[in-house]
């Protein structure tokens, strides 16, 4: 099997182990969820977004920032949460918003240098309904304006 056949059948594996446990439901509030959701969000993270925040989520210098150490911050306050669903890479995706909540809470929990604080609440579907239709005007100058308000 080539290189790109083995990485196909592992992203296959990926998916399939996703489309078992969809049936599952979502995780309730305080629920770890259970692996498959986990691994489905990992492979649209893998499809979707990994082309440009990389495997680490540490982006290109100068393209794309790195949401290494931005995650987390932003997802602790209210405003911060909107900027992360209201993105032009995340609103814009053809994800679900069930798939979009996944795939953020997947981000912060995996690609967070500082690690997730004890109080982090992962993002719901709903969250994402509400937010993802309002696009931001200058990406820029809010991620800069939310990054410098203490956490
Ligand atoms: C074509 C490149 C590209 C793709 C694909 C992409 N992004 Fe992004 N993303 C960016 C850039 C560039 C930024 C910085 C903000 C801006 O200019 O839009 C960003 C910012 C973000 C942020 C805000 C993080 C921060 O620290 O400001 C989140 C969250 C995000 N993207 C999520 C996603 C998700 C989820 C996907 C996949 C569904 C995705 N992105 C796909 C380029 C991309």
């Amino acid at each position: 099997m080539s290189r790109r056949g083995a990485h196909l059948a592992a992203l296959a594996l990926l998916c399939a182990d996703a489309a078992a446990a969809a049936g599952a439901g979502a995780a309730a509030p305080g629920v770890v969820a259970p692996r498959g959701l986990t691994a489905r969000a990992q492979a649209d993270y893998m499809l979707n977004c990994m082309g440009c925040h990389l495997a680490d989520g540490s982006g290109a210098p100068g393209k794309v920032p790195s949401v290494r150490d931005s995650l987390v911050r932003l997802a602790s306050s209210a405003a911060g949460r909107r900027y992360l669903v209201e993105v032009p890479g995340a609103a814009q995706s053809r994800l679900s918003d069930l798939e979009l909540a996944q795939v953020l809470t997947w981000m912060v929990r995996n690609l967070s240098a500082p690690g997730v604080p004890r109080g982090f609440a992962d993002f719901t579907a709903a969250e994402v309904a509400a937010y993802r239709r309002t696009p931001l005007i200058d990406v820029r100058a809010a991620r800069a304006q939310l990054l410098k308000e203490p956490p």
